[in-house]
């Protein structure tokens, strides 16, 4: 996250009464749904990304100009009291999700909904109410944290920030010190004197400080060791369990977005092209792309055959191959792949997969810029 964001993330200001103003509508492709009160209050989903389009203007030497295809067409929800973990490889787009998610960057087109509110939607007033609801964790805790400052002092800062008093934000801030395993005693340490697990466990407790609803992980335990790891995943499902929390959890890797998620979506340069429950991606992964993933980090599951291998270089998201992505590394590439983007379809129930493989199955209602598969027959 680059600084001028973070700033602007965390100066929120105070929050307006508690009166929450739901709007009833959020944008589909095909036109405006009306939801009423009820439904919103009764739906079990907290956050509906749909068709989100991102791209970034790049600068290819004197005068020229290209852009950087970072989302397009995404789209997918979470349930309250969920994780959903987003994975693929570097540069496919995870984090510029998450930005579009947590309203730090516009998107080009799409709309992202917070218990059925097209943010868009909102006041300017309630958009920062709701960004007290969604919290991140960075990845890199020691760049997260401002090392002028001590670990309560950063902890308290967003309360502060908030308008809650000086001394009640101390207090919080031992308890938050508390719940994430560490000790009152850290709120006077620095940055730089604490292990790197303390200090994601310090950034946990900063984006608890405003009791958020989704906190958005993004490859927040990457940068530690194996066995930190596993104590930090540990604590965010505790805390989920505890709090109710909605993760939408950012990681490369298979294992851990395995362990953490109940559902996960796979990327591949800017695309969404599987969606399921996560047992059912590891046991019957769908799309070539997540088999050679799979099949690169190592079946879990030591009485299946090794999948094919991830091979090649992923293409410059500036110029992306035309109709599936992946096609230039796909072993099973046919002449349609590079003519028509495949829909995001559903063979199998909550199963959903956007190749040419799999032409059954009704096409996801949020994908509008797929193929229809009626086109196909032409
Ligand atoms: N501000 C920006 N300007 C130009 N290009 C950008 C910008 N932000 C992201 N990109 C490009 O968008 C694409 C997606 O980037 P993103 O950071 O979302 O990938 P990622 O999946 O999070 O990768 P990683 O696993 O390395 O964190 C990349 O090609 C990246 O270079
Ligand atoms: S659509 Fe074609 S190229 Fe793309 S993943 Fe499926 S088979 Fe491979
Ligand atoms: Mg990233």
């Amino acid at each position: 996250m680059m600084m001028g964001e973070y700033l602007a993330f965390a100066a929120v200001q105070s929050p307006e009464p508690e009166t929450r103003d739901v709007a009833t509508r959020w944008g589909s492709p095909t036109g405006f749904r009306t939801y009423s009160p009820q439904d919103v209050a009764q739906s079990d989903v907290l956050l509906r990304v749909q068709d989100l389009t991102k791209r970034f203007p790049v600068s290819l030497g004197f005068r020229k100009k290209a852009y950087v295809s970072a989302a397009d067409g995404v789209s997918f929800e979470i349930k309250k009291g969920t994780t959903v973990g987003i994975v693929g490889e570097s540069g496919c787009g995870k984090s510029t999700a998450a930005r579009l998610v947590l309203g730090l960057i516009e998107p080009d087109s799409g709309t992202v909904a917070f218990e059925g509110v097209d943010v868009k939607t909102l006041s300017r007033g309630r958009r920062r109410e709701l960004r007290r609801d969604m919290q991140m964790v960075f990845q890199d805790p020691y760049s997260a944290l401002n090392p002028r400052m001590s670990v309560g002092e950063s902890i308290a800062f967003p309360m502060r920030v908030h308008g809650t008093s000086r001394s009640e934000a101390r207090e919080r801030a031992a308890l938050l010190l508390r719940q994430v395993g560490l000790h009152p005693n850290h709120a006077s340490y620095y940055p730089h004197q604490m292990s790197g697990g303390q200090r994601q466990r310090v950034n946990i407790a900063r984006a608890l400080a405003l009791q958020p609803r989704l906190v958005v992980a993004d490859e927040a335990v990457s940068a530690l060791d194996k066995s930190v790891q596993a104590q930090v995943l540990n604590l965010l499902t505790d805390l989920q369990e505890e709090l109710g929390l909605t993760y939408m959890f950012i990681s490369h890797d298979l294992n851990v977005v395995q362990y953490m998620s109940d559902r996960v979506v796979v990327m591949y340069l800017g695309q969404v092209v599987e969606e399921c429950a996560s047992e059912e991606l590891y046991e019957r992964p769908l799309h070539p792309y997540t088999r050679a993933l799979l099949g690169s980090v190592g079946g879990l599951d030591p009485d299946q055959p090794p999948g094919p291998r991830l091979e090649g270089e992923i293409p410059s998201p500036i110029d992306p191959p035309s109709g599936c992505r992946f096609r230039t590394r796909c072993p099973e590439a046919m002449p349609v792949c590079a003519e028509l983007r495949p829909a995001l379809r559903q063979p199998r129930e909550g199963h959903y997969v956007a190749c040419h493989l799999f032409e059954e199955g009704p096409v996801s209602p949020s994908d509008s810029s797929a193929t229809p598969a009626t086109a196909l027959a032409v």
